[in-house]
């Protein structure tokens, strides 16, 4: 997963965002002001461009919401699953510049130009299914299914990464991804297939 310390993900955000939210923003309207109410704004939101799948696309978010809402709610790409939303399970794993994040922890306006590929984009201009697509199917990796995108934008970050020369490789570098179909043997069978076709 991305540690790019640059990156503004959902933690730190929370962070800073937990120490402003002792301090409520009092109102200067008349109403608010005569009864000596406080009451927060509405969340304004911000203009943030982004190219998905090779295609670019503006959006007008919440600053609050994640990579992953954005992804499947505003633009309509619903590949990305949705697991845990909390950074445990590994469902929303997608790419920001070539480099598997979780999605559900990284703030959409954080990534303004940044190169988003998410499962839709995996396949060839031709519409050929990645080499880690067809190896999935080949070793039957899934049962379900829900993991399966998350799986599979790992596994290719994982071969691209060098981190799949070995089973215990594999297994190691794609622990951040569960399957509680437990289809590990599979997945470790699939990706093994895909690096030797990849050539990690
Ligand atoms: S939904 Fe992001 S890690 Fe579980
Ligand atoms: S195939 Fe069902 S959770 Fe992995």
């Amino acid at each position: 997963m991305s540690n790019d310390p640059s990156a503004v993900n959902r933690r730190n955000f929370l962070t800073i965002a937990g120490s402003a939210a002792a301090a409520p923003v009092a109102v200067s309207g008349d109403v608010a002001a005569q009864q000596g109410r406080q009451v927060s704004t509405p969340a304004a939101t911000m203009p943030v461009t982004l190219d998905v799948n090779g295609s670019t696309q503006r959006f007008d978010l919440d600053p609050r919401t994640t990579l992953l809402d954005a992804l499947r709610e505003a633009a309509g790409l619903t590949g990305s699953k949705k697991g845990c939303d909390h950074g445990q399970c590994g469902a929303c794993t997608v790419h920001v510049d070539g480099i598997r994040v979780l999605a559900c922890l990284t703030l959409a306006v954080s990534l303004e130009g940044r190169e988003v590929t998410t499962i839709e984009g995996l396949r060839g201009p031709d519409g050929a299914l990645h080499p880690m697509q067809q190896a999935f199917i080949d070793h039957d990796a899934f049962q379900c299914g829900y993991c399966t995108p998350g799986h599979i934008m790992s596994a290719v970050a994982c071969v691209q990464e060098g981190h799949a020369r070995s089973d215990d490789d594999i297994r190691e570098y794609m622990s951040g991804n569960l399957c509680r179909c437990a289809a590990y043997p599979n997945i470790v069978a699939a990706v093994r297939q895909a690096r030797d076709t990849m050539g990690g």
